[in-house]
């Protein structure tokens, strides 16, 4: 468990370093979360499987409060989605996200005492929020009192919202917080800026007052140092569930919103393409007059800021991950260049602490496409960069859908799917077999083209394997949408499914033939019968998203036809444990080289 701590201080003379281990966190594979107060001098951690609040000062033990024992709420939130830990300025106080006691388990258990958050009655179904949150149903927001050992469940948030991503007003009487719409059911979250939300106020008497509009998606508040700003994300609800936001700014003394980054439709190239992703969990400078953030543009990340960043070139995509007294940590890579820390402050001098990779002799291409809404960054990716050492050149394809490349792009994917991004990639795979031998550079093989891809990279890969039956020599796919007229029973994120054929949503859709119809059309089980490169399908037990049973559709109906087809188990939808994907990786590899004759 020994980690290493590093320290940065800016004087005159510029930045210093300091190092040394961290070995008081005595287990990792305890989930937990951690956060400094302001001053630097007190660090809390949550254990969340123990149920425990430690706070240390100097690397000293503080305090531990057991969560467990003082019974108040379930399990903390340690998710990207709803958790937090937010120290108030005062540094007595924390704020976090944990499962609400249920009534249910309540009325029951007044008797006996019962596990925190845990119903009595097993049989009761509870929502949850999808893939990724499957035990997270009733958010709750909570205070622990540092010094008094206490910990208050905070009430008057309205009933028809579940709270997440909280932080304390400048005065600590009150805290920020956004409010997900839970009726009339829930819908899956991870991965979705397109979730009916608003960004709330709330006081420690239980006063709460609605900041933003409430007809749209809400994310990432973040406090101006002086408390006056609130910047945070807004999006549309429903659609495409990633797509490009816009930062908003609450003045909290005038009470005005502004626009500070509208949403950008068609980028020009070179120019800022839009906002994608969650703030940073600081990302202020200390003048609370700048905002920093790192952005899709096009195929890389950057830092965005009103001054400019040396030596930006050098690494290719930038992922701001914080800034505190105006010092930027950033996490910098290349596609053959292993990821480091970059510390610099207000654009100059910098620190980095920190392999690269020659590509030999290519032996086949392997196509990678991606998304949707979701992107390929040209950042240090392991898989690509051991494919590349083995001999593959890698080929991965954002098409448009992707995000990075404007709103246009993202929303022109809905009802096309399955044959614009189909083609899409393939041009992509062509021209760079074209590119290649125009420059006479003949390394790649055109009858050695193999593809691969998850979810609905997975949908296109198998795609591409029935529309272009001679030109892919072997699939290997990882929980693949196979056929969305089944998918749609079963997925967490029900609107998506409509949406991707272009069919508007509503919470009280039925199923029609018509709809079903379109849904089966575009799905890569009707080329089914065409298919001819071998596959090899990794198929995960608990994907709320994409069910595995989607891939046992594609492997009777191959297994059928006598088409060679193999199945594995794959571990979950969106990144599993490390051994799994380890297996996976390797499978994937002997299922390639096999196919190629490249043993
Ligand atoms: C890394 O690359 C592999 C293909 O080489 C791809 O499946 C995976 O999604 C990539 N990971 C990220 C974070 O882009």
């Amino acid at each position: 468990g020994a980690r290493l701590h590093y320290v940065f201080n800016k004087d005159a003379r510029g930045l210093s370093l300091s190092c040394h281990f961290q070995s008081f966190l005595p287990s990792c594979s305890n989930r937990f979360l951690s956060s400094y107060s302001l001053s630097g001098d007190l660090k809390a951690v949550v254990r969340v499987t123990s149920g425990q609040v430690v706070v240390w000062s100097d690397r000293c033990l503080k305090k531990i409060l057991d969560l467990s024992a003082l019974n108040k709420h379930g399990r903390v939130y340690e998710d990207a989605q709803f958790g937090c830990l937010a120290w108030s300025t005062c540094e007595s106080r924390l704020l976090y996200v944990a499962e609400g006691k249920r009534s249910i388990g309540e009325s029951y258990a007044s008797a006996s005492s019962p596990s925190a958050g845990e119903p009595r009655d097993k049989s009761v179904y509870w929502e949850d929020w999808g893939e990724g949150l499957t035990s997270k149903s009733v958010p709750v927001l909570c205070v622990a009192d540092v010094a008094k050992g206490t910990v208050t469940v905070l009430q008057g948030v309205p009933s028809h919202v579940s709270p997440g991503q909280g932080l304390w007003a400048h005065d600590g009487e009150s805290v920020f917080f956004v409010g997900w719409w839970h009726e009339p059911f829930r819908l899956g979250l991870r991965f979705c800026s397109n979730r009916r939300s608003a960004l709330f106020c709330l006081d420690l008497e239980g006063n709460c007052e609605c900041l933003s509009g409430d007809t749209s998606s809400v994310s990432s508040p973040r406090l101006s140092p002086d408390g006056r700003y609130l910047v945070y994300l807004e999006g549309q609800v429903f659609g495409p569930h990633s797509q490009c936001l816009s930062m908003q700014q609450y003045d909290l003394e005038t009470r005005k919103i502004s626009v500070l980054v509208d949403v950008v439709n068609r980028p020009k190239k070179d120019e800022f393409a839009g906002l994608y992703e969650a703030l940073p969990p600081r990302c202020w400078a200390s003048d609370s007059q700048r905002v920093v953030f790192s952005s899709a543009r096009r195929n890389w990340r950057q830092t965005v800021q009103s001054f400019s960043l040396h030596s930006a070139e050098k690494f290719g995509s930038w992922k701001l991950l914080t800034i505190q007294n105006d010092l930027m940590v950033v996490h910098c890579s290349h596609l053959n260049e292993a990821p480091r820390l970059v510390i610099q402050y207000c654009g100059h001098s910098y620190i980095a602490l920190g392999i690269e990779v020659t590509p030999i002799q290519r032996a086949g291409l392997c196509s990678f496409p991606g998304g949707p809404h979701s992107q390929f960054f040209a950042e240090w990716n392991v898989t690509t960069a051991v494919l590349v050492k083995l001999g593959f050149a890698v080929l991965m394809v954002n098409y448009r859908g992707s995000t990075g490349f404007g709103q246009d792009s993202i929303l022109s994917l809905a009802g096309n799917i399955g044959s614009q991004d189909v083609k899409d990639v393939q041009r992509a795979v062509l021209t760079a077999l074209a590119d290649q031998t125009a420059e006479k550079l003949l390394t790649l093989d055109p009858d050695k083209v193999v593809v691969m891809g998850g979810s609905h990279g997975g949908f296109l890969a198998c795609h591409l394997i029935g529309q272009f039956p001679d030109f892919y020599k072997a699939c290997a796919v990882r929980n693949p949408v196979i056929n969305a007229a089944t998918l749609l029973g079963t997925s967490d994120i029900v609107d998506w499914r409509y949406s991707s054929v272009g069919l508007q949503y509503s919470y009280d859709q039925l199923p029609t033939p018509e709809a079903l119809t379109t849904m089966l059309q575009k799905s890569p089980i009707t080329y089914a019968p065409q298919i001819k490169a071998p596959v090899l399908l990794m198929l995960g037990g608990k994907d709320r998203r994409v069910s595995p049973y989607q891939g046992l559709e594609l492997y009777r109906s191959l297994k059928s036809r006598g088409s060679p087809v193999a199945f594995v188990c794959g571990g979950r939808h969106s990144l599993a444990r490390v051994d799994t994907q380890a297996d996976c990786f390797l499978n994937v590899v002997l299922w390639f080289q096999q196919h190629l004759y490249l043993h």
